[in-house]
C-alpha cells in the first residue's frame, strides 16, 4: 500500500512566531512541501494559537492541492474552524491546551458519546475522520464503534523504545494494525517519526495510509534543505 507523507508544518510556525513577522511563510513553506512531494499538509492549531494560527488554516485551504488534515483537541472553537475550513481529514486528539505536545491517545470508552457525536457531525460534512489512539486493542475495538474512519496510531513508545529493541517496539503496533484493518478502520500514524525509525515501521506496518511527520522533518531540513528532506522521508516509505 502507497503511505502517504503527510507534512506538520506547526514548527514553521513556532519559528515565524518567534520574530512576530511572516519568515518563514507558511504558505509559501506548505506550497514548497507539496511541490517537494508531500502528499499532505498538517497543522495542529492549538487554543493559545502559539504554532498554527486559526486564519493560518483559512489561507491555507484554497491554495492546498494535497490533502488537508487539522489535528487538534475538539473544543467548540476547532469544531467551528474545522467545519468552516472543510479540510479533507479531522485527526482528533484529546491534548490538554497546555500540553507540550500531544502524549496519549483518546479512551474511547469514557468519550464514546461525546466522539460519536462530534464525528457524526464531521462525516456528515463530507470531513474524513481520525482519532488519536494508542496501540491498544480494546481502546481500537471502540474507536470503531465511534464511529470513525481511521484511526492514528500514536507512535511516541515505538520511537523511544525502538533504538534498543525494534521487534519489541513494533509489534504492539503491527498487531494493532492488523487488527483495526480486519475490523475496517484505515490506518494513519505519528509522533515522533524519524528518519532513523520510519523504513523500519512501514516494512513493519500493513495497511498504513499515511504517516504525518513534523518535528524530527523540520530539525532534519535544517541541515539537509527541506526538498532532500522530504525526499528522504519518501524513500523510506517507498523501500518495500
Ligand atoms: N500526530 C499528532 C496527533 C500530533 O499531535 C503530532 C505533533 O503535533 C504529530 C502527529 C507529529 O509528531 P512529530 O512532530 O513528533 O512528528
Amino acid at each position: 500500500m502507497n503511505t502517504k507523507l503527510s507534512v506538520n508544518i506547526n514548527k514553521f510556525a513556532t519559528l515565524r512566531n518567534a520574530r512576530g513577522g511572516n519568515n518563514p511563510d507558511i504558505i509559501q513553506i506548505a506550497k514548497d512541501c507539496e511541490r517537494f512531494g508531500a502528499e499532505g499538509i498538517t497543522v495542529h492549531p492549538r487554543p493559545d494559537e502559539r504554532h498554527i494560527r486559526y486564519a493560518d488554516v483559512f489561507a491555507l485551504k484554497p491554495i492546498l492541492t494535497t490533502e488537508f488534515n487539522i489535528e487538534g483537541n475538539p473544543t467548540p472553537e476547532f469544531i467551528k474552524l474545522v467545519l468552516d475550513a472543510k479540510p479533507a481529514q479531522v485527526t482528533l486528539v484529546p491534548d490538554a491546551p497546555s500540553a507540550l505536545t500531544s502524549d496519549n491517545g483518546w479512551d474511547t470508552i469514557a468519550n464514546a458519546s461525546f466522539l460519536t457525536e462530534i464525528l457524526a457531525e464531521f462525516r456528515k460534512n463530507n470531513i474524513r475522520t481520525s482519532i488519536f489512539i494508542n496501540p491498544d486493542k480494546l481502546m481500537i475495538e471502540n474507536a470503531k464503534k465511534v464511529g470513525t474512519d481511521r484511526i492514528e496510531l500514536y507512535t511516541g513508545s515505538y520511537a523511544h523504545d525502538y533504538p534498543q529493541n525494534p521487534q519489541t517496539a513494533i509489534s504492539i503496533f503491527r498487531e494493532s494494525a492488523i487488527f483495526a484493518h480486519e475490523i475496517g478502520l484505515g490506518i494513519n500514524a505519528g509522533h515522533d517519526l524519524s528518519l532513523d525509525n520510519l523504513a523500519f515501521f512501514k516494512q513493519n506496518i500493513p495497511h498504513l495510509a499515511e504517516v504525518s511527520i513534523g518535528h524530527a522533518l523540520v530539525c532534519d531540513a535544517l541541515y539537509l534543505g527541506l526538498q532532500n528532506t522530504i525526499s528522504l522521508y519518501k524513500s523510506k516509505l517507498n523501500l518495500v
